[in-house]
């Protein structure tokens, strides 16, 4: 059966051709028709056109009411499956302790580990189901999910798991990534070198052995993995079929910039510390940059230089890093409102980022990310809204109204 939108006042990020995505200045257009309508045919975008529909007599229809219609958000950077929660370090960090402070106490990362290894595999799936169905309602269709809570093989094993068996539960495309090496737990802290070892010899290889991740991940910033070990993890992720993406330079020009580009990383996220070498490396590479402002915004620590970026022709994603200690949240369009007020980005760019800039840093730029024949129907309907800059400009209110995944109705 087929599924058709009538009365749509905007079809936003139309393409015809799809292209992997937009950099520089071409960040700032967006195509979209005026009173249009789509059909969707087999969870896919089957055709879009200006004006009236005339929808064959078994057709499901849909009246858009003059709202929107644009393409889900594709959240690139998340850490959504974890246990319990950290609101407990606001006060540490309303006493002055840093993030790097409170990550040294056995706080941060392994106040999550330790939480998780608690947590049976069924009760981290119960508690991660929520967080899932909820960035749903806020607008996204696809999500990478990264493990790195469980810092051991079995816990590490355990979250993957719950990856895999979100994506089955849920109607989310998701893209899932193996982060042993996002802290070191406190056993191996006298000897960092052997929790490499184990990352490498043995998480790798047993996460691959049960094809659990598509792509590795690596903290590699000032008092987390050094640029070595982190290009030692990369290798040995990538030997197994892993692509790299890599969490650098948000507390430190660490390195981790040259180092994604150096392994053909498919995106180096974060980039708070951003030097005119950094933007020449990621010039010349096909890696994407990712941005999370929700972390800044949570930890209140600088800001990447989005403009600075764009104006360097550079392709920007946004992504919100929904975890439990640095952005407590999936909601992207909060995500794009920080990309207007605190990244100085525009509205159209801010779109492409959360759609066809997060679809490429997911590898899914053929499938997902904007409004084009052939692609996945993963959509979103709005309220109706003077213009698409009425959507972040709104910061703290919803203008969604409906969403579509894989062609399906969402209640
Ligand atoms: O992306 N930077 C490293 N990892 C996460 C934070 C994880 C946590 O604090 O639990 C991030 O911000
Ligand atoms: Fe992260």
């Amino acid at each position: 059966m087929r599924l058709v939108l009538k009365n749509i006042g905007s079809l936003l990020l139309t393409e015809h051709e799809p292209t992997p995505w937009v950099a520089g200045e071409e960040m700032a257009s967006v195509e979209l028709i005026s009173n249009a309508w789509l059909v969707i045919e087999n969870e896919n975008i089957a055709c879009f056109g200006e004006g009236e529909v005339i929808p064959f007599p078994d057709d499901e229809v849909l009246d858009c009411q003059g709202g929107m219609v644009m393409p889900a958000f594709c959240d690139s950077h998340t850490h959504l499956v974890y246990a319990g929660s950290r609101e407990q370090e606001y006060e540490d960090k309303i006493r002055g302790l840093s993030y790097e402070q409170i990550a040294k106490r056995g706080g941060g990362i392994l106040n999550s580990a330790k939480l998780l290894s608690e947590t049976s595999e069924d009760e981290l799936f119960e508690q991660s189901l929520p967080r899932a169905m909820d960035i749903i309602r806020m607008g996204t269709g696809a999500v990478e999910i990264k493990s790195g809570y469980g810092l051991n093989t079995a816990d590490e094993l355990k979250m993957l798991r719950v990856i895999k068996r979100l994506d089955g539960a849920t109607e989310l495309t998701i893209r899932s990534t193996f982060l042993g090496a996002h802290a070191v737990p406190a056993s191996f802290k006298q000897d960092q070198e052997k929790y490499v070892r184990l990352v490498i010899e043995e998480m790798i290889p047993a996460v691959a052995e049960e094809d659990l991740a598509d792509y590795i991940d690596v903290f590699c910033d000032r008092g987390f993995f050094t640029v070595e070990q982190s290009a030692s993890i990369l290798e040995a992720g990538a030997k197994y079929g892993m692509m790299p993406k890599i969490h650098a330079n948000e507390l430190d020009y660490s390195g981790g910039v040259q180092l994604g580009v150096r392994h053909h990383a498919r995106s180096v996220d974060h980039l708070e510390f951003m030097g005119e070498e950094e933007i020449a490396v990621l010039k010349e590479s096909a890696t994407m940059s990712t941005l999370l402002p929700g972390a800044s915004l949570f930890l209140g620590m600088s800001y990447a230089p989005a403009r600075m970026m764009i104006e360097a022709g550079l392709p920007v994603a946004l992504a919100s890093d929904y975890n439990p200690g640095s952005s407590p949240s999936g909601n992207m369009e909060l995500v794009m409102s920080l990309g207007i007020i605190q990244l100085k980005m525009l509205p159209y760019e801010v779109l492409n980022a959360v759609t066809r800039n997060g679809a490429y840093a997911m590898g899914l730029e053929e499938t997902h990310g904007s409004i084009t024949v052939g692609k996945v129907a993963n959509l979103i309907i709005t309220e109706a809204m003077p213009g698409f800059g009425f959507m972040p400009y709104a910061y703290g209110s919803s203008q969604i109204k409906k969403m579509i995944l894989n062609g399906k109705i969402q209640s």
